[in-house]
This record gives C-alpha cells, structure tokens and sequence, in this order.
C-alpha cells in the first residue's frame, strides 16, 4: 500500500493574497465547500487577524466544513493566535497554522533578532497555540534559505513545544529539487523527535520549481504539499494542487497517493478561475484549454493512431471535456480528414489531397479553422469536382 500525502490547500489564504483575486465571504464558503468536496485534507481559510472580513470568513468556514481539517494563519504572536482560535473555535477540526522566519535574512532584517531570540518565540508560540487545540502547524518561514542546522535545531524544538505538523516553506522559491530534498532529508534524519509530527512541503513558484520542490519533498518522506488550485499564490504562485496529485497518479513507483477526487480537477479550476477573475493559462497542466489539445500534423497523425502516443493522462481521469484535434496552418491531412469525419464527410484519399490544398490558404490567413470554415471548404471543393 502506497503512502497517503495529505493535500493541505491554501487557495483561500496564499492565493486569495493575490492581487485582484481577494474574495467576499460568501465566495469564500463557497470555494471551501468545493475543496472539502475535491477531497482536500486541510483547507486554510484565511488568516483571522488580518482583517474582520477575514475573521469572519474563516469562522462561517470552520462552522460549515465538516469533514476537512479548517486552519487559520497567525504569526508567533500571541494576540494573533488567540485569534485565529476564535475563529476557528467552531470548527469540527481546528489547525493554528503559526511560525515566523527563520533565514538570516529574516532574523535580521525583517525582526531585527538573534536566532536565539526566535528559536525562544518560536516555543512560546507553539506552546501557546496548542492551548486552543492539539492540532498546531509551524511554518519556519523562508526554510529554504535558512541554515539547515538551525532550521533542525527550530523543528525539534517547536515538536517539543506541541506542534504536530512542521512546514517548511520555500517561500522566495529559491531552491532546485534536489537542495529542498536534502533539507527535508536532512531534518527526516537528525530531528530526534520528527516522527511525531508530519513534515510539510510549502513551496513557491520563483523559478518555475514549486512543484518539482514538492514533490521532491514528499519522494524523501514529507507527508502534506501544501498547494493551491491552479497554482496561484503570492508573485509568480504556490505549487499547484493539481500538478502534484497527477504526478503522484502517474508515477506509481513514487509509492504516494493523495485522497483527491481527479474527476473534479477541471471543473475546480473553472470554479477558482471565474471566482477569482484569474483566468488559466491555455498551456497549464492537466487544467489549462490546451492541455489536451493536438495541432501539429506530426502530433495529431500520431494521436489518432494511439492516444497514448501523446497523452498521458486521460482527460476523463481529470474531468476535462476531451482531446481536440485543432487545426491551424501546422497542422497535416490524418487531422483534416478526421475533422471531417467528424462532420459527417467520408473524403477518399485524392479528395483529402485537394481539400488539403484549400484548407491551407484558409488557415495560413487564420489561427484556427473552425467547423464553419470547414464546411464552407468542403462545399466549395465538392462543387469544383463535380
Ligand atoms: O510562503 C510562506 O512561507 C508562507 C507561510 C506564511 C506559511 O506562506
Ligand atoms: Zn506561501
């Protein structure tokens, strides 16, 4: 049996922080009772302090979501703790997700600190968050900058205080795979007391590597990604739920699994897109409108004769509306005779090779060619030879 990674999203926190795609409350519930429905583990609702809005939004959320863990952000600081614990008070299962930085870079120049001094308020405020519940997150905020063997020293400790999940954000996405690897790896194998808590991989898109990050976490032990949908999040974004739960799909030999409900993937998104006036990307995985689209002639000749030549994923698996044969000036005459098929034309061989001819005056004038410009050829061309 394959390992369970637990899918922590913070759609609602770290992609709502996007500029433009801030949510109202009723739009927040809504998102959370679609995530608690996609499966997800825990859904982060906010961060409670930030603004009354805020706190009122995760407080509905925590009423309303019944089997998904809710968490709300605060810093390690006791006025924010003790106020992510009311709004979280009703929930059926509450997370504080607190932390603080510590890279030198933040030590110093964003607390004017000693790592000594944080490592001291790093356990106040875990101790202090386990108060309200048994369920405590630590982020050690900007982990993949910070010194490895301070960062253990910082895990150990806040294990120690009470927390039961510790995150370790890439938060300037500054790490390649393999360097995150070894910090997880490291921290898996020197923290005397890490099997008593799960280890949690939060990283961001700077370089492109969010995801690879991840999942380079998880391959050396993390058991939670955190993530959002389609990958939004501050800057260039957070590591996108649904690249990580197809990658685990599709590599068995990984030994991981998640409980997300892939059919819901694409409809999600949309659901995420339209909310946030975010559009997706066409060429973003698994969810973006080309992902299953073939226009090369290569490609397509391919395609149609064994999907599997150029999918991976069926598109069912992840609730996309199907492949599509889209045809432009690239694309090759198995492709145009499919479209046409598709519109109820049986053209021989020599007809594909006229039409063929036409198809490409047409489409080196357009991006595309549509089934109107098709049937327009078709008639044109049928008329000509008859
Ligand atoms: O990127 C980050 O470090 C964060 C923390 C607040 C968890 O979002
Ligand atoms: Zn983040």
């Amino acid at each position: 049996m394959s390992d369970k990674v637990f899918i922590f999203d913070t759609t609602l926190r770290d992609g709502e922080q996007v500029p433009g795609c801030k949510l109202n409350t009723k739009e927040k519930i809504e998102l959370a009772l679609l995530l608690e429905e996609l499966g997800v583990d825990i859904i982060e609702a906010g961060f409670p302090i930030s603004s009354p809005g805020d706190f009122e939004s995760v407080k509905l959320i925590a009423q309303q979501v019944k089997t998904a863990t809710v968490a709300g952000l605060s810093r390690s600081v006791e006025k924010d703790i003790e106020t992510a614990a009311a709004a979280l008070r009703f929930a059926a299962k509450p997370r504080i997700h607190t932390g603080i930085g510590t890279s030198d870079y933040h030590i110093k120049h964003k607390f004017n600190s000693t790592r000594e001094e944080i490592l001291e308020r790093a356990i106040k405020a875990a101790k202090f968050a386990r108060r309200f519940t048994d369920d405590v997150e630590f982020f050690c905020e900007d982990a993949g900058r910070s010194d490895t063997e301070y960062l253990a020293r910082v895990v150990e400790a806040v294990i120690k205080a009470g927390a039961t999940t510790v995150n370790i954000p890439d938060t300037t996405g500054y790490c390649l795979p393999q360097q995150y690897a070894e910090k997880i790896a490291y921290l898996i194998n020197n923290v005397p007391n890490i099997d008593k808590a799960v280890v949690s991989c939060h990283c961001h898109n700077d370089l492109g590597l969010a995801t690879a990050n991840s999942i380079a976490g998880a391959a050396v032990g993390a058991r939670q990604i955190e993530c959002t949908i389609n990958g939004i999040g501050e800057r260039a974004g957070n590591t996108s739920l649904e690249e990580v739960v197809m990658i685990m799909r599709q590599h068995p030999e990984l030994n991981l699994h998640t409980d997300i409900n892939t059919r819901m993937l694409n409809e999600v998104s949309q659901r995420v897109a339209d909310t946030m006036r975010m559009p997706v990307q066409a060429n973003k995985a698994i969810v973006g409108a080309n992902a299953f689209s073939h226009s090369s002639g290569i490609h397509q000749d391919g395609f149609l004769k064994n999907a599997q030549n150029y999918e991976i994923i069926n598109p069912d698996e992840v609730g996309a509306a199907g492949s599509k044969i889209v045809l432009t000036a690239r694309s090759g005459r198995s492709a145009l005779a499919y479209r046409f098929k598709n519109l109820g034309y049986d053209f021989n061989r020599d007809e594909v090779d006229v039409l063929y001819e036409a198809f490409l005056q047409v489409a080196d004038k357009h991006k595309e060619v549509d089934d109107e410009a098709l049937e327009q050829l078709a008639k044109t061309v049928v008329a000509e030879t008859n």
